[in-house]
């Protein structure tokens, strides 16, 4: 069966990798990206009658509601949602400013939600749709030096589980998927910032440059995620939440047993405050 996506960030990166993956299994495709320019470069080879480039900032509700818009008129439905759009501020709580904070949200979180608002009226009339809300590891275990990036993946994760369950009964189901690291432009300063504002105290502790080091060796392969979206696609019942890349069991799974038993440990608190 033929599906219609629609992507968004798909002008570099992971976005990019799964636009091509879909067009190469007969896909058709709303490729979605803040410079229009940049995707006829990247999409310059693409089959014409299945991709429709379409510029899209997420933080523009307009330019979501428009992008949607246009792909309804052009294929007439929108099967999958990969809301893949989004960038990371690297650095603690105190060295980003409170513009920065803003942008984070603004782009990882109210852009995504800027677009399931658009899409899901959509959906809802076609009873049917796949969302994959893209979070991170960082989503999933509290990430120290990536503050306010792990905070905005988290804020995904939170409206993503909930969306699973408002939308569940009407055909629509949603996954939060949640990559390790993975060997895009991501980590370096062509997408990445860094807060602002460094100070001196945390100095022996590291920087947010050590996180953006990895940048270049990051053992995740952007083709083999993509084919894996593919399959994740293909499942009759999804899952609501799935990490993606050979490092990411490791990286999550200690912190949330620890979270586990802590909350356990503390219990004798938690349990004496009913009337
Ligand atoms: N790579 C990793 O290790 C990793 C791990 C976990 C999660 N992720 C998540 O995976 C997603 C894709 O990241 P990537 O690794 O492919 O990074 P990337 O190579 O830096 O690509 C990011 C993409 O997002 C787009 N983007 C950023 N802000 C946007 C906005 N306001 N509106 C529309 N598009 C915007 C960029 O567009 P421009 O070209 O216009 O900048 C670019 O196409 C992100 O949500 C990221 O948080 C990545």
């Amino acid at each position: 069966m033929s599906r219609t996506w629609f992507v968004t960030g798909a002008t570099r990166g992971m976005g990019v990798e799964i636009v091509k993956a879909a067009l190469q299994q007969g896909d058709k495709v709303a490729a979605t990206g803040r410079t229009l320019d940049k995707l006829l470069e990247v999409f310059a080879d693409a089959p014409r009658d299945r991709i429709k480039l379409l510029e899209l900032d997420v933080t523009s509700e307009a330019q979501a509601e428009a992008a949607v818009d246009t792909t309804m008129h052009h294929f007439g439905r929108i099967d999958v949602l990969v809301n893949n759009a989004g960038f990371c501020l690297l650095g603690r709580f105190e060295e980003a400013t409170a513009a920065q904070i803003e942008a984070q949200f603004a782009t990882n979180v109210f852009g995504m939600a800027n677009v399931l608002r658009a899409v899901l009226p959509v959906m809802r009339a076609q009873q049917s749709g796949r969302i994959l809300n893209t979070s991170s590891i960082a989503g999933v275990k509290a990430t120290a030096n990536a503050t306010f990036y792990s905070a905005s993946k988290f804020a995904v994760e939170g409206m993503t589980l909930a969306l699973a369950d408002e939308v569940a009964p009407l055909g629509i189901q949603v996954t939060a998927i949640e990559p390790g690291f993975f060997r895009t432009e991501f980590l370096n300063d062509r997408s990445a910032i860094h807060g602002e504002n460094p100070i001196a105290d945390y100095k022996p502790y590291g920087s947010s440059r050590d996180l953006a080091a990895a940048d270049g060796q990051q053992q995740g392969d952007p083709v083999k995620l993509a084919q894996v979206v593919m399959q994740l696609v293909a499942l009759d019942n999804p899952p609501r939440q799935l990490l993606i890349g050979n490092d990411a069991m490791d990286y999550v799974m200690p912190s949330l047993i620890a979270r586990i038993e802590e909350m356990r440990g503390f219990e004798h608190l938690t349990n004496t405050t009913d009337f």
